[in-house]
């Protein structure tokens, strides 16, 4: 029945699925740094303050140049045998934090900006039906996820071994991740995602947040993971 339900979800997802033709990607030669992502088309987002989005860019650029800086500095402590000097370890624990930083930015900005609701005949939409119950279900649960107190990300992750999805806590950037999970949905909660704007209205941000969700982009991401498996 497993099997049956699994092939089921696969191929809707595939019939689903709003095109983005999926190309193996080819090892680089070579390794450059890091490059910061144009978001500037979310601009204008209806809920969202221009000022607000524009802070955001800025501080996303941080993680970016952070991260880089990171690596070059490991590079050049290993270069000098320093891997076991107290610098070398400590920068090596900040890294997750970092590059999660970065990366989770990316996913979020790249899930705005939409304008139309999650698809009825996709994929997502039929798993998240058999995990949740029902959309409404899940929406109650990933806002509940989102509304924890501290500073993190609630995010549709998909167990791409097991064919689950779960809303996810993602304490700060880097505690909580789901190792071999996929990442659909992201949603940052941080303050600064929504203070300057909403005070201490976080639930006014994320409904905010749910008017302009890119569910194609949500869409493209499940379709890609159960492809990879
Ligand atoms: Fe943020």
């Amino acid at each position: 029945m497993k099997k049956i339900l699994s092939i089921f979800l696969f191929l809707s997802s595939i019939l689903g699925a709003s095109s983005a033709p999926l190309v193996k990607k080819q090892v680089k030669c070579t390794l450059g740094e890091y490059e910061v992502r144009d978001f500037s088309h979310l601009i204008g987002m209806e809920g969202f303050d221009n000022n607000l989005l524009k802070m955001h860019f800025t501080l996303y650029r941080g993680y970016v140049k952070n991260t880089n800086l990171l690596i070059r500095l490991l590079k050049s402590y290993a270069a000098e045998h320093q891997e076991r000097d107290y610098p070398y370890q400590a920068i090596k624990r900040r890294f997750g934090w970092e590059f999660d930083g970065m990366r989770l930015h990316e996913l979020y900005f790249g899930n705005l900006g939409g304008k139309k609701p999650l698809d009825h005949s996709s994929g997502l939409y039929r798993m998240i039906q058999r995990d949740f119950g029902s959309y409404e279900n899940w929406k109650k649960d990933f806002i509940a996820t989102g509304m924890m107190r501290g500073i993190g990300w609630s995010i549709l992750y998909l167990d791409p071994k097991e064919d689950r999805l779960f809303n996810t806590w993602i304490n700060e950037h880097d505690t909580g991740h789901l190792a071999g999970g996929d990442l659909i949905l992201v949603m940052d909660v941080w303050e600064h995602a929504y203070m300057p704007q909403y005070g201490l209205n976080r639930a006014g941000y994320i409904d905010a947040f749910f008017k302009n969700i890119d569910w194609e982009r949500a869409i493209d991401r499940f379709h890609n993971a159960v492809i990879r498996r």
